[in-house]
């Protein structure tokens, strides 16, 4: 049995890497930041697949949530074969709109714990030579979006450097690279969804399925789905002026402030 840590492991994109890990029989660590949600998310996994679930309360915006996730990384006894960045939200409103108090939140959740605790893994996971790391961005890494996409921009481009990296050591680390998934974020992030076409949106037990079955290749980018693949496609070359009138709009559609 391998064991498996997810961030954000109670909602959306994480609890559907939670339900299928621990049905493919991994041990998990569960981390957000509800202690009462990951104790029931920890004894409905357990108790449907046999798995032991272990639940870890850190806030990953702030010095002592990223120590304490980092620390059960680098536990040598009990190793963790699998690492998913998963924990990320949105900002309600554009540029100026944010207070910076939270625009700096936002690149300490995505881009300082991220960075922190691939590295509090992949030592381990080096010495070990085995181990695998999923680093989950968005297709918002390749348009003009705010300080959302330049963080996940950051991630894609942090993961499949070290990718290289670490490449030949038997440690994988993958960028994922979802679109619009129906999960808690947007509701969270006060953004109306109703301007986002359906044929746009994805589900997240397909997203993850595809995501593993890319890490399985040895992908260091995942973007599962032919619809985002094919758009990515033309992303690349459409003027970057055109693109951002459309991209820094879609699914931006925030409520009062
Ligand atoms: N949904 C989409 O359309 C979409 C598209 C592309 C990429 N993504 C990315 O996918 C990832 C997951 O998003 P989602 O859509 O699944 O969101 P979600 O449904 O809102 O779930 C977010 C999860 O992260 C946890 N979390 C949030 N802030 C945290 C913090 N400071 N410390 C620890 N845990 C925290 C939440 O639990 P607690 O509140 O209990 O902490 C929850 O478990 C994010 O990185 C997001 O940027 C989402």
């Amino acid at each position: 049995m391998t064991t498996a840590l997810i961030t954000g492991s109670t909602a959306g994109i994480g609890a559907a890497f939670a339900r299928r890990l621990a049905a493919d029989g991994h041990n998990l660590v569960l981390v957000a930041r509800d202690t009462k949600r990951l104790r029931e998310q920890a004894t409905e996994l357990h108790d449907r697949h046999g798995i032991e679930a272990e639940v870890l309360t850190a806030d990953l915006a702030t010095e002592d949530g990223i120590e304490a996730v980092a620390k059960r990384l680098d536990d040598r006894r009990d190793p963790v074969d699998l690492l998913i960045n998963n924990a990320g939200f949105g900002n309600k409103g554009h540029f100026l709109e944010v207070p910076m108090a939270d625009e700096l939140t936002m690149l300490k959740v995505h881009c300082e714990a991220v960075l922190r605790l691939t590295s509090a893994a992949v030592e381990g996971m080096r010495d070990r030579g085995r181990g695998g790391v999923v680093n989950v961005a968005s297709v918002a890494a390749f348009v003009p979006r705010g300080t959302y996409g330049a963080s996940k921009a950051w991630v894609v481009q942090f993961t499949q450097g070290v990718a290289k990296d670490l490449a030949g050591s038997g440690v994988r680390l993958m960028a994922l690279c979802p679109g619009f998934v129906r999960t808690e974020f947007h509701e969270r992030a006060g953004m109306g969804t109703d301007n986002i076409p359906k044929w746009m949106w994805l589900d997240a037990d397909k997203l993850v399925a595809g995501a593993l079955s890319d890490l399985a290749r040895g992908k260091s980018l995942s973007i599962p789905d032919p619809r985002y693949k094919a758009m990515m496609g033309v992303v690349k070359v459409v003027p970057r002026g055109l693109l951002g009138g459309i991209t820094s709009r879609t699914g931006r559609k925030y409520g009062p402030q």
